[in-house]
């Protein structure tokens, strides 16, 4: 694969601009306006800036101390890991409330290591395997670096467990953790199976998983922005994709299947690309190409993700394995046709066919796109519904906040696991967030100061659900394989009624 075919191949989708700095302009303006008002009226207001003014009046009754990105203040410091932070966790509410249903996974990920547990001798043999390691003693974080990952998903990944750290100061349990920021699965349930298992397989986090492989699911990158195709974090991103299905209500948009993206980064999707429309056929299927060089040569114009909501059904296919543009994609209000994924990610799991998504199978994918798009148009309600449905599961249960919460349980359930004391390995550096982003400039810097908690929680992380039974998980299985084999009929009967129609014309 070449190197731009490579960059960017994740997803076929767009980016957002300067959404913030609106905001923050009409902000800036209404207090200027405000302030000379004031003035004008001689009362006397708060000398300073007043961004501090506000955060005074608006937090009476918790007087949380905001710590932003403070390069200045680092650099004067002289070191780079300033201690300017919160180090206690002082929540003032108590939670009861209980975690998603798919928070439940993290039982079934860590499932391998139960019995075992893990131990150094495995971190040790995983370490081939992944791109750099961290680790966690008393709230400080050192990385060990292994190899150059692709692009800055590491960087991001990183910044993320920062993030996690000022959330909840304190709580976040020392650990010791292997993390591989490519695509393609790397420990193989086959390789610790049968007459091959002799080791115990090393545990090393990913950003998705598969049922043949052992790795342990963590949220992606592009919860905190992906810099490289000028997708925002993820809080921005949800909110201006909200909008942007706000503009065009499901009845008005196009009644055909959408896709946008990178075509030339797997077979499965050059083999979508011949449902497009031709002047011989319609598959009621409409495909764009998404050029990521020339859309980073233009500035990103007309890739933007808000700007994809105008048509009434979308595709999701994988990319080289999964890709992160399931979430942008089921958050538009359409009917999300899926095209059956062979990988997950930590949320999809609990995707049900049908009541958040349609289900397309792998072969005849033409076919069946053709089906999904003729049923929705003929049962509208039924189609908006299943839109409505996926969007609302990933614009309720897929907050930042549950993002963050899977983090803090999934790193907590495995530090429980570690059979020894993690300690710095000798060749790990320290890590912090004036590390990280004062370093950065452009878009790298700016999704960073986007997406930097400023204060801990006052509040503790939801509960965490108990483990899925293991006959849950077969009927869950066994589930969507029914629901896909009943689209599957009413295809068939579909069908079979066409050419039934198309005899008897011949026989007229
Ligand atoms: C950043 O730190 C410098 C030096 O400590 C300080 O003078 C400045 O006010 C700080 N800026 C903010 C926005 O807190
Ligand atoms: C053992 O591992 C090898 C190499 O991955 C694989 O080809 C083989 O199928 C495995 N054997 C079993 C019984 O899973
Ligand atoms: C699919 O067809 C449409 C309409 O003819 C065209 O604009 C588009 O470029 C085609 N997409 C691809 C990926 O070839
Ligand atoms: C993508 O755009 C670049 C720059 O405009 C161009 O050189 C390249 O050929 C395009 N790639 C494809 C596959 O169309
Ligand atoms: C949609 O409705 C038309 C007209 O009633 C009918 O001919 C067609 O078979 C229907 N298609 C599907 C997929 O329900």
């Amino acid at each position: 694969m070449g190197e731009h075919a490579k960059v960017f191949h994740k997803l076929g989708i767009g980016r957002l601009h300067g959404l913030l700095s609106t905001t923050a302009f009409v902000f800036l303006v209404s207090f200027v306006l405000i302030a000379a008002f004031l003035n004008w009226m001689q009362i006397p207001i708060i000398q300073g800036s007043p961004l501090i003014y506000i955060s005074r009046n608006t937090k009476k009754h918790h007087e949380r101390v905001e710590v932003p990105l403070n390069c200045t203040h680092a650099a004067l410091q002289g070191r780079k890991c300033p201690k300017n932070y919160p180090n206690v966790f002082e929540p003032e509410e108590s939670s009861t409330k209980t975690c998603p249903d798919y928070f439940r996974w993290i039982h079934h990920d860590l499932q391998q290591w139960k019995t075992t547990g893990i131990t150094e001798d495995m971190i040790e043999r995983g370490k081939s395997s992944a791109h750099f390691r961290l680790v966690i003693v008393g709230g400080n974080v050192y990385v060990e670096k292994y190899k150059r990952p692709f692009q800055s998903r590491d960087v991001f990944t990183k910044w993320g467990i920062l993030q996690l750290l000022r959330l909840y100061t304190g709580k976040v349990p020392d650990l010791d953790l292997l993390f591989f920021s490519g695509d393609e699965a790397k420990i193989m349930k086959r390789d610790y199976q049968g007459p091959n298992a002799t080791v115990a397989p090393p545990p090393v986090f990913r950003y998705c998983g598969s049922e043949e492989a052992l790795d342990i699911v963590f949220p992606d990158w592009t919860f905190w922005g992906w810099a490289e195709v000028n997708i925002m974090p993820w809080e921005d991103t949800l909110s201006a994709i909200k909008k942007g299905a706000e503009r065009l209500k499901w009845e008005d948009r196009e009644p055909y299947a959408f896709w946008k993206g990178n075509p030339y980064v797997a077979e499965h999707r050059l083999d979508l690309m011949k449902c497009n429309l031709t002047d011989k056929f319609d598959w009621n299927v409409r495909l764009f190409h998404q050029n990521w060089t020339k859309a980073t040569q233009e500035g990103f114009k007309g890739s933007k993700l808000e700007d994809q909501c105008h048509y009434r059904y979308k595709i999701y296919t994988e990319g080289a394995t999964w890709s992160v543009s399931e979430k942008y994609i089921l958050a538009c209000d359409s009917m999300t046709l899926m095209i059956k994924p062979e990988y997950y990610d930590f949320f999809s799991r609990s995707l049900v066919p049908l009541q958040h998504y349609w289900p397309i199978r792998r072969k005849d994918k033409c076919r069946g796109l053709k089906f999904a798009v003729e049923w929705g148009n003929n049962h509208t309600q039924r189609a908006q519904a299943i839109g409505k449905a996926g969007s609302k599961f990933i614009q309720e249960l897929l907050t930042m906040r549950n993002v963050y919460d899977y983090m803090y349980h999934l790193l907590n359930e495995y530090s429980k696991l570690l059979k020894f004391k993690p300690t710095k390995p000798p060749k790990a550096r320290r890590i912090c967030v004036e590390s990280l982003a004062c370093p950065q400039k452009d878009l790298w810097r700016k999704f960073m100061e986007q997406s930097i908690v400023k204060s801990p929680s006052n509040k503790p992380p939801c509960e965490l659900p108990p483990p899925y039974e293991p006959q849950a998980i077969q009927a869950s299985v066994h589930n969507k394989e029914k629901m896909a084999k009943q689209v599957e009929k009413w295809e068939t009967v579909y069908s079979n009624k066409q050419n039934d129609k198309k005899r008897w014309r011949s026989l007229i």
